[in-house]
């Protein structure tokens, strides 16, 4: 299966914060920012994975400020790294005045996304990612890292299987 840049499937999606969006300060849901995020990163791992993919695990979302009713909103998906038949996204998200156009980073978070056939709905292996920018390369450089430990706190991984993460601190023998 050919390799495939991060390029080829980044997804990039813009909303508005309308009123049904928010909460009764005025301020935008986070619930709703995040199934914005999950369908900016689930179109992005189906182009990617050229499947349907489900959300596997979405890690630590933090809400740097609050996004008010009027603000624009941008959420970028891209791959970081493909494992078998799961892969990693990584989602930013920038907000701001429409009419300003000041945008500040509000968001970030890790999902994890499995691809499924399309006629068993079991996992699939899914196309190798190939990283060509220096900060796409760091972000596959730590994936493996982060997968264990993902892994490790959904209770499907043992320490003792955590090869990557146990380098970090273990001295080898040679
Ligand atoms: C995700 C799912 C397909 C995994 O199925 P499974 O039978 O457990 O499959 P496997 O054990 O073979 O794991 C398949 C892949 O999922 C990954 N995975 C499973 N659980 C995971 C988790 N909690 N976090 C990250 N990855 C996970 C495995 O690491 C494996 O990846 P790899 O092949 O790249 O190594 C299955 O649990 C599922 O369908 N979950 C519901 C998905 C869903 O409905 N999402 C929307 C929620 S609202």
């Amino acid at each position: 299966m050919n390799s495939k840049t991060v390029a080829s499937s980044r997804t990039v999606m813009t909303e508005l914060v309308m009123p049904n969006d928010t909460n009764p300060l005025g301020d935008l849901m986070g619930g709703n920012l995040m199934r914005w995020m999950d369908i900016a990163a689930g179109i992005c791992a189906a182009r990617h994975c050229e499947a349907h993919a489900v959300t596997a695990s979405v890690d630590h979302v933090s809400f740097r400020r609050p996004i008010h009713l009027g603000n624009v909103l941008t959420i970028t998906a891209s791959v970081t790294c493909a494992f078998n038949t799961s892969i990693e996204i990584f989602i930013k998200v920038a907000t701001g005045n429409v009419t300003q156009g000041d945008m500040h980073v509000s968001n970030h978070a890790y999902m994890t996304f499995v691809a499924l056939d399309p006629y068993t709905h079991k996992p699939k292996t899914v196309p190798k990612v190939k990283p060509e920018t220096e900060q796409e390369i760091k972000l596959c450089d730590g994936a493996a890292r982060r997968r264990e430990l993902r892994l490790m706190l959904a209770g499907r991984m043992e320490v003792k299987d955590a090869v990557e993460i146990k380098a970090m601190f273990l001295e080898t023998e040679d």
